[in-house]
């Protein structure tokens, strides 16, 4: 396996990064024009997702040729660009590879459509009725996971949206086809891949309507999938490269399996249960307070499982997906800059390699958008029609859509106080917040006090300290539900982490975890420490090394 424990990632959202044309969308040559930024921020990985031949329905997880370049985006030249220029700056390219589905305007689906039996065996097509709908699951965008073809007299899946076919992954000619796919970026000299929703790939051997949920519970890390795994993995020669699978409603007990070098699978997991810990009732659209007690004790389970059984953690808070951390957990007001370098310290310490999304490192908002028309997501125009029907009236359909919509993540990147941001010379494809003239690189990087000097710092530490990227973690503090708190040790090198989660002052010396340790980094210029006890002051995160 590659090394990637000393290693960070950057994620790039590709249309909202940087436009170069003056379309109002981003591209290739934007992020090439954007390089040196990447590489002052100390970044060894670029993850770009989808950038391939697209309809464009959900931004580029449509995929309609898994070779060839949206044009929108640039070029294969362009990328080649990338690749290289990415490379004489030591940051290596990761390409997002959707292999549930294909869109619908894929040669396959299309020949498929055409009758092609061939094609047809691609995708999971099932013989019926109009009238009968094959089971009851549900679209993860809402509505139901069936659509019917009249001419063929047959239902196909699509987990997502209806433009999304499920791959049939239990037809040996699709899994060479998608090894040709992962062979041919190879060559290219792409570093890495990452895996959309991989853990969705095996369905079961026989569909049946879920009486308990919307169908998840049969497919997500389904039947064959860790065989799928290890057999695209060998066959493609991928053992060493750094890979990551997004795991949709996962199991730890998988996340081991995916991620333990023995297992030759994937180089570590995205998981999301940190990330539903204000979801009520497990359902995004229904609002409710953070859960930090629970937000805690999963990460403690989770990291000390994964280490006891040799797995490893992609760690993360934010991604196109999710809205923005600091809006989220943080606080926009009086400690904006406090709690994004607070949740950030969270984050980057811990057992796992760390992932940057675009503008987190900037401590950007949500947009806090007020009208639906300003969204652009396929998700968010489902759930706010659902949300309506389910009797919501617009006001409150719109709350939920600003705290939980993915657009919230998806403005533009914010570069400088100038128009758009920085980001466009034209008019952009989705609205940049109000907040840019304060929050963007230009002001932050000229200050030694900003989010993003903070970052750097975290990232730099990393690559200095061996106890952050291969040290042993133990939880400390665990009864305190407002304060996250570990020490990570490596042979006679030991850190404590101490991060208050919230806006009060908090006082801590139960364990007394630090005597012997001097602060290191903190986002305060003064803590208050004491031999017994160390005051943390709100949002505080104080960084102790022995
Ligand atoms: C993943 C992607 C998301 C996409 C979905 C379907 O969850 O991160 O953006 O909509 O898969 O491909």
């Amino acid at each position: 396996m590659s090394d990637f424990k000393n290693k960070v990632v950057y994620q790039v959202y590709p249309k909202s990064f940087q436009d170069s044309d003056g379309d109002g969308v981003g591209d290739l040559r934007g992020i090439i024009n954007r390089l040196d930024y990447l590489k002052e921020l100390g970044i060894d990985y670029l993850w770009l997702t989808p950038v391939f031949s697209s309809p464009q329905k959900d931004n580029g997880y449509d995929i309609s040729d898994y070779c060839k370049i949206e044009p929108k985006f640039g070029t294969m030249q362009d990328l080649e660009e990338l690749i290289a220029e990415g490379e004489k700056r030591g940051i290596g390219l990761m390409l997002d590879m959707v292999f549930n589905h294909t869109s619908t305007s894929h040669e396959w689906f299309q020949r498929a459509l055409k009758g092609e039996k061939k094609y047809q065996d691609y995708y999971i097509f099932k013989e019926g009725e109009p009238d009968r709908i094959p089971t009851n699951w549900e679209s993860k965008f809402g509505g139901p996971a069936w659509e019917y073809v009249p001419a063929l007299h047959k239902w196909y899946l699509h987990l997502f949206d209806v433009t999304q076919a499920d791959l049939n992954w239990e037809n040996p000619e699709v899994r060479e086809e998608l090894k040709n796919v992962i062979r041919f970026w190879k060559e290219k000299g792409i570093k890495g891949f990452r895996f959309d929703v991989v853990n969705l790939i095996s369905k079961p051997e026989v569909f049946e309507d879920d009486l308990e949920g919307d169908g998840r519970r049969f497919y997500s890390d389904g039947p064959r999938v860790h065989e799928y795994l290890k057999e695209l993995v060998r066959d493609t020669g991928i053992e060493d490269m750094v890979t990551v699978g997004e795991m949709s409603s996962t199991s730890l007990r998988d996340c081991i399996r995916y991620s333990a070098p023995k297992e030759k699978e994937l180089s570590m997991c995205f998981s999301f249960h940190h990330l539903k810990i204000d979801y009520k009732d497990g359902n995004k659209w229904e609002l409710m307070e953070p859960d930090r007690r629970a937000l805690k004790d999963l990460f403690e389970k989770w990291q000390l499982q994964m280490q006891e059984n040799h797995g490893w953690n992609a760690l993360f808070w934010c991604n196109h997906d999710q809205p923005r951390i600091v809006s989220r957990l943080g606080n926009e007001g009086r400690y904006w800059k406090e709690s994004a370098k607070m949740l950030a310290t969270c984050i980057h310490l811990m057992r796992g390699t760390p992932y940057v999304y675009q503008g987190e490192e900037l401590g950007m908002t949500n947009p806090h958008y007020q009208k639906v028309s300003q969204y652009r997501d396929v998700e968010s125009l489902n759930y706010y029609e659902i949300l309506l029907r389910e009797g919501k009236s617009e006001e409150e359909a719109l709350k939920i859509l600003a705290a939980r919509s993915r657009d919230n993540s998806r403005t533009p990147m914010q570069w400088s106080g100038e128009k758009n941001a920085g980001f466009t010379e034209g008019s952009p494809w989705i609205e940049v917040p109000d907040n840019y003239d304060r929050i963007n690189v230009e002001r932050e990087r000229a200050d030694e006090d900003s989010i993003l000097s903070y970052y750097k710092k975290l990232i730099a530490l990393r690559k200095r300290s061996r106890v952050v990227s291969e040290g042993s973690i133990a939880f400390l503090e665990s009864e305190n539900e407002k304060v996250l708190a570990y020490r990570r040790d490596y042979g006679e090198e030991s850190i404590v982490v101490l991060n208050n989660l919230v806006a009060d002052e908090i006082e801590i010396g139960t364990d007394r975890a630090w005597e012997g340790y001097q602060k290191i980094v903190g986002n305060y210029a003064d803590s208050d420490i004491k031999k017994d006890v160390i005051k943390l002051k709100p949002y505080e995160s104080i960084v102790l090394e022995r």
